[in-house]
């Protein structure tokens, strides 16, 4: 037995194993007090998180409109205002539109009896992947201070038309007037009283087409909405003018950059509105010029520019332009303009004039539109 030749490499096995020992104690202290650290990390995330959660809960929770969540058609989460607009709403139902609302012209709204009166509700949906946010709006205040608004005006301005109607009547009745007494006349030849009964023909159509366009510049509401894409509106008001435009050699520069843009609209009175501007914009476009009309998709909107290189609008008529009998010319009957805006107003929409810096003026109408298709 050699006891002296084995206590050398036990001393450095011992004095290895001490400094391992020590390495591991080190080690292990170094990744305790990362742990502490980490768990500091994390609790203090969670706090965080729980803190911003109380703030994402007030936030909802004082949020005017009714806001559901959810996952897989499944009702997971609500605020109080979604409560108020659906009493029996449960999280783990099933989602769908409360039977009892009524679909409404517009897409996304809907109309629902609220005790004596009628509310009307904007719906709008945002998905993604398996989850959507749904969120709830009573407009029914909105949608009435206009219709309020829009009545008013109306008013106003039906006080201002009579005095209108008086004198845009005054010329070509008296005119009419004078025709039919040539034709009683008996010393008016035969010949003569054929070209007076065309003449008192013409004045009496006349009188017809400014019956009607007063008639149309005080209709209610749009009656028959449909869907329809902006590009066939424009392109149906273009066609109005086209022959017009080829005749005169005058351009029609389009630049449609909302393809696929759909309006909720009576399209008639969109496109009669497209064209009464588009009609002004021919009057001071001399051959050789052009007219452009642009359109842009924004945000739930869409834009129609209609620009002309005439001599802009005149600062006398800037004020009153859309109010009716507002004309310049000595044929007008300042009912263009007015009928195109009630027209644009009654879609809950926008009609806007500026003179551009380059010369010739820009009419801008918007529109509210839907999903692009
Ligand atoms: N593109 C335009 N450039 C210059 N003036 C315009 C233009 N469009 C409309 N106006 C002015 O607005 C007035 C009202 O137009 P409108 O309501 O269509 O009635 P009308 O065409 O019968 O005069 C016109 O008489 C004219 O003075
Ligand atoms: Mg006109």
């Amino acid at each position: 037995m050699s006891t002296g030749s084995s206590q050398t490499p036990n001393i450095a096995i011992a004095q290895d194993l001490e400094a391992a020992f020590a390495l591991f104690v080190d080690a292990s202290k170094a990744l305790e007090e990362q742990q502490l650290a980490l768990q500091s990390q994390i609790s203090q995330l969670s706090q965080e998180l729980v803190e911003v959660n109380g703030r994402l809960s007030s936030l909802l929770n004082a949020l005017p409109a009714g806001v559901i969540l959810v996952e897989n058609q499944i009702v997971i989460d609500f605020n109080p205002a979604a409560i108020q607009l659906i009493p029996d709403l449960k999280k783990g139902s099933f989602w769908n539109i409360p039977k009892s609302w009524k679909s409404s012209t517009t897409v996304g709204e809907y109309h629902q009896k609220h005790g004596q009166t009628e509310q009307i509700l904007q719906v709008h949906q945002i998905d993604s992947s398996v989850r959507s946010v749904i969120q709830i709006q009573d407009i029914t205040a909105s949608i009435s201070s206009h219709a309020e608004r829009e009545r008013v005006n109306r008013l106003a301005a039906m006080g201002k038309m009579s005095a209108g109607i008086a004198h845009q009547l005054r010329t070509p009745l008296s005119t009419a007037l004078l025709y039919a007494s040539h034709l009683s006349d008996e010393k008016v030849g035969d010949d003569q009283k054929r070209l007076f009964a065309d003449r008192l023909k013409k004045q009496l159509m006349n009188l017809e087409k400014l019956a009607g366009n007063m008639l149309l510049f005080l209709r209610q509401r749009p009656q028959q909405m449909t869907n329809s894409p902006l590009d066939d509106l424009i392109d149906e008001a273009c066609q109005a003018i086209q022959a017009i435009c080829d005749e005169r050699q005058i351009g029609l520069n389009l630049s449609l950059q909302s393809s696929g843009s759909v309006v909720n609209v009576e399209k008639q009175s969109i496109v009669s509105a497209l064209i009464a501007i588009l009609e002004n914009a021919l009057q001071v476009t001399q051959s050789g010029q052009s007219i452009a009309v642009t359109t842009i998709a924004l945000q739930g909107r869409v834009q129609i520019m209609i620009d002309d290189q005439g001599p802009g609008i005149a600062a006398d008529m800037m004020d009153t332009l859309f109010e009716p009998f507002s004309t310049s010319r000595i044929t007008g009957t300042g009912l263009g303009l007015s009928i195109a805006r009630n027209a644009i107003d009654s879609h809950r929409g926008e009609i806007l004039v500026s003179n551009r810096e380059g010369g010739g003026a820009r009419f801008t109408i918007i529109l509210p539109s839907l999903i692009e298709l």
